[in-house]
């Protein structure tokens, strides 16, 4: 295979201030450009008898930031650790190993891992024989590899979202040189199979593709994250009944853009529709996905869907922008009326569905009257709930060289307008569910009261209940009692027949 990208291991003197002379960081320019040549999937990891033990008796600390992509590679993460030996621990003083597994989406998460880096700076002089590195979508940047080698250059270790299977080699590395060691690969089109995970509790995520071609001009993912590839539907298949012999109770699907799954397979035409068929013949009693673009959820996939079953009635499908001309620059792809109709044929299918959203407020030259266009599309679908954002400019994405014209005070205060609405939609859409009886999944104990469990319905409704401990990982059904804006209360109805 001809090499595609980057593949160094870098090697500099922590005090050097030359460090251009020896490394060259990331390029977004590179992570732009997309390979024709084919997916290579590895089924041959392994972790090298002799390295088994190098973790005995040291512990390690992982901080993810970021999407559930970003969690679930942090399991692998764990997985590798613990095939070394290594064991988890909490305590920041403890840890002989801590990564920062960072997210590059917003500034704002951007400036928690710098805050962070330097409280760590502190730990790092107590106690010199810490590894402390950076992984995850912001070491895909080059600009923050750059800023972590001039402000931070007390880190060990950098290394990409592509070579997450290295970490074993990149740390033994760290551990004998006295210098920072770099691995970041620009772009990849390689999946690794068989890599050890990590699960904990009773839900699990399951990556069905990685990467991203879609290309919106506010976004860094498809240079962090590389190209669109899918997993073989015969490994996804193949982990999912793993996952339910193992007694797991929901699985969610996980890709940047799950619905444009198996559109890289050259010799097949098997898509996400099809793979949600399969998956719901496996015995496993919730299936969720994220996320879905709008753009590639065909007919299929919503008359699958509709079967129900195991794949449950809620559906993540960010709109983003209800403004046509923002949508354009945003190069989503769809209009409004693309997305609305989409939503309908949804909700014929399936009548109660829940749908969910992310939107952006303030993206370059949005005017009052486009805002406002997104406030009524949100009125007309009213979605159970939303993630909303700020826009936030992203060096190297064609929205940055755009001018960021719209005020601070404006942003804020759209969001808040946004926010608003939507709190009375899924205050609405809670009261609907007074005096029903649900499956709920009951998930632990919850957060602020340990006398109260919390779970989820199928259409993924936080639900505090009442009832015993033992509760907990069981699906049961629960008699709704009351709704407050962001989740319902209820109680356990012992030998009760659920819907
Ligand atoms: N693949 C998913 C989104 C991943 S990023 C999808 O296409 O739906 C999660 C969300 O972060 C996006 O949906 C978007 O709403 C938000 N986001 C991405 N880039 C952003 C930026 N530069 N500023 C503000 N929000 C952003
Ligand atoms: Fe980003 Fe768009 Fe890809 Fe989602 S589809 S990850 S918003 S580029
Ligand atoms: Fe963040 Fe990377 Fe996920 S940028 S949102 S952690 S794909």
């Amino acid at each position: 295979m001809t090499c595609l990208y980057r593949r160094k291991v870098h090697h500099l003197p922590k005090e050097t201030k030359d460090y251009e002379k020896y490394f060259q960081p990331p390029s977004l320019t590179d992570a732009k450009k997309r390979g024709k040549e084919d997916i290579q999937v590895h089924y041959d990891f392994d972790i090298p008898e002799e390295m088994r033990a190098f973790g005995h008796d040291k512990y390690y600390l992982i901080q993810t930031y970021g999407c559930q992509m970003n969690e679930h590679d942090t399991e692998t993460i764990m997985g590798l650790l613990e095939q070394m030996g290594y064991k988890p621990t909490e305590d920041r003083r403890l840890a002989d190993v801590i990564l920062l597994n960072t997210c590059a989406v917003r500034e704002n998460a951007e400036d928690k891992v710098f805050g962070e880096l330097g409280h760590l700076k502190h730990l790092k002089a107590e106690k010199p024989s810490l590894v402390l590195g950076v992984c995850g979508c912001m070491s895909q940047e080059e600009a923050v590899v750059n800023r972590i080698l001039k402000k931070h250059p007390f880190v060990d270790l950098i290394f990409g979202t592509h070579n997450i299977h290295r970490l074993p080699f990149l740390l033994k590395e760290a551990y004998f040189s006295k210098e920072i060691v770099i691995e970041v690969w620009s772009k990849e089109g390689d999946i690794v199979e068989n890599l050890p995970k990590k699960r904990e509790g009773i839900k699990a995520w399951v990556n069905i593709m990685y990467g991203c071609d879609k290309f919106c001009t506010y976004c860094i993912v498809p240079y962090t994250r590389g190209k669109e590839r899918s997993r073989k539907p015969q490994d996804v298949l193949a982990e999912v009944r793993d996952l339910a012999r193992q007694g797991y109770q929901e699985i969610m699907l996980l890709g940047q853009n799950v619905n444009a799954y198996g559109k890289d397979f050259e010799d097949s035409d098997y898509r996400f529709g099809d793979l949600m068929n399969d998956i719901s013949k496996i015995d496993i009693p919730r299936v969720r996905f994220t996320t879905s673009h709008p753009r590639d959820f065909d007919d299929h996939l919503i008359e699958v869907l509709a079967k129900r079953g195991n794949l449950v009635e809620q559906i993540h499908l960010p709109v983003q922008s209800g403004s046509n001309e923002i949508l354009k620059r945003m190069s989503r792809k769809y209009t409004r009326e693309h997305y609305l109709e989409l939503v309908a044929k949804i909700k014929e299918a399936i009548p109660d569905v829940s749908l969910t959203t992310d939107i952006i407020v303030g993206f370059p030259g949005e005017t009052e009257e486009q805002f406002e266009e997104t406030l009524a599309l949100v009125k007309e679908v009213k979605y159970d709930s939303a993630y909303t954002f700020i826009y936030s400019p992203r060096e190297g994405t064609p929205a940055a060289d755009m001018t960021d014209d719209v005020p601070m005070e404006v942003k804020k205060n759209r969001l808040y307008r946004l926010n608003d609405v939507l709190g009375q939609f899924s205050k609405e859409s809670n009261d609907k569910m007074k005096g029903q009886l649900l499956d709920v999944l009951v998930e632990g104990e919850s957060k602020n009261n340990a006398d109260v469990l919390a779970g989820r319905t199928r259409t993924n409704k936080l639900v505090h209940l009442t009832g015993p401990k033992d509760l907990i990982g069981k699906i049961v059904p629960v008699q709704i009692t009351d709704a407050q804006t962001w989740y319902i209360k209820g109680e356990w109805v012992s030998a009760a027949v659920a819907k």
